[in-house]
């Protein structure tokens, strides 16, 4: 609890102020500092796989959310986005250096990191990314049929690369497991800044976040509302309407969004949740000017259970694939072309 209070007040403290932004900055290992909270932008899946953003929507999101605050944005080459990405960046009112902007290389780009990153800044018409994450240890030939077997330490190689060009300000890795990250520290020249993992309610990760404090890797967490919002009975609980959040929502007339997320930023990771509403984009950031108690945040940390959301069983049988193998309960509900 002392170490949380004092990163807390050490994040704070490096907060610019002029910057404008409503997070605090979480500093990483490299000397760059990354904000404690971003906009996430993958639209998800539908019938027909991946959904293709509609005109302006992600570019909106964009902009409404860096009007409202936000300095980080989550982007990847995957989502099929990143135009709309860099012309949201474009027209907000705030300027390009004080934006934070990830993107992610795919999993099928990795026989050329460098011609990989390039492409993205084209698209995001930006001289340059403040960081750039390896989206998955698994990896898929360029047209996405087939798996290929690349060593993710050469990934590596070039995505230090990356790095010293001054193409990406910070590098780092996703969807790793803790034996991957191992063996990468122990095989790398420049150490990975941030980790991007799944953590929500069901989903603490904590054996990867006290690896990750341990080894001075900053943790952004995806998929921070996990099944709060889910309208299918099969995830368990907790839904937004649960009793506990409730209370807590009402104690801070604040909403479950709100507190799940405040209740993220205290554990110490960095939430990147998506939204393309305006009203929601803008709640969301707005968790700064409250705190939850230590006892608050310990029943909140009880709803732990160590469920995957996003589960890529479709990567199952790749030498690299990261997570834990299950049998396939429906193949149907997954889309083996996306990530
Ligand atoms: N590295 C990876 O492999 C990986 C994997 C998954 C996700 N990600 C990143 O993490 C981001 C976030 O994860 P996610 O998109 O899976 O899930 P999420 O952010 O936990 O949830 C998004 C859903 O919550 C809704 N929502 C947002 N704010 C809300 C609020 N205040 N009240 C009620 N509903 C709200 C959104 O709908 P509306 O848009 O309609 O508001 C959307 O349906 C992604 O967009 C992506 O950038 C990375
Ligand atoms: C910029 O945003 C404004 C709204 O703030 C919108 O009307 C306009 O179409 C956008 N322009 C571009 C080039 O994206
Ligand atoms: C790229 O950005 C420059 C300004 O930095 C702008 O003049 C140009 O129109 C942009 N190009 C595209 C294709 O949006
Ligand atoms: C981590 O990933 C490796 C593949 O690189 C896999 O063999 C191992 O089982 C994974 N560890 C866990 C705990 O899932």
């Amino acid at each position: 609890m002392l170490f949380l209070t004092l990163a807390g007040l050490f994040a704070v403290a490096l907060c610019d102020e002029k910057d404008g932004g409503k997070a605090p900055r979480i500093p990483l290992d490299d000397g760059n500092s990354m904000p404690a909270m971003g906009l996430g932008t993958f639209l998800g899946f539908d019938e027909n796989g991946q959904k293709e953003a509609k005109s302006m929507e992600v570019e909106n999101a964009v902009s409404w959310a860096l009007d409202a605050g936000y300095r980080m944005i989550d982007t990847a080459s995957a989502y099929n986005n990143e135009v709309q990405v860099g012309r949201g960046v474009q027209n907000s009112t705030v300027p390009r250096e004080h934006v934070f902007l990830v993107t992610k290389l795919g999993a099928n780009e990795k026989r050329d990191v460098l011609g990989a990153l390039r492409k993205s800044l084209g698209r995001l018409n930006m001289s340059y990314v403040d960081l750039y994450l390896i989206h998955n240890p698994v990896s898929f030939t360029p047209d996405h049929t087939q798996y290929e077997v690349i060593d993710y330490l050469d990934t590596w190689k070039q995505m230090e690369q990356t790095k010293k060009l001054g193409l990406a300000k910070s590098i780092g890795i996703s969807n790793f497991n803790i034996s991957q990250m191992d063996r990468l520290l122990a095989n790398c020249e420049i150490k990975p800044s941030v980790l991007q993992v799944e953590v929500n309610l069901n989903l603490a990760q904590n054996d990867i976040l006290q690896y990750c404090k341990r080894h001075n890797i900053a943790v952004m967490a995806y998929t921070p509302f996990g099944n709060l919002f889910s309208t299918d009975k099969a995830p368990p609980p907790p839904r937004a309407s649960d009793p506990t959040l409730k209370s807590m929502a009402t104690k801070y007339k604040k909403s479950v969004a709100q507190i799940v997320l405040r209740y993220l930023v205290q554990t110490g990771v960095a939430p990147i949740p998506k939204s393309v509403n305006k009203p929601r984009i803008e709640q969301n950031i707005d968790i700064f000017d409250f705190s939850l108690t230590p006892e608050e945040v310990q029943i909140l940390s009880g709803f732990n259970k160590n469920y995957r959301t996003v589960w890529p069983s479709f990567w199952q049988d790749h030498p690299y694939y990261p997570f834990e193998h299950k049998a396939v309960p429906d193949p149907d509900l997954f889309h083996p072309k996306t990530e």
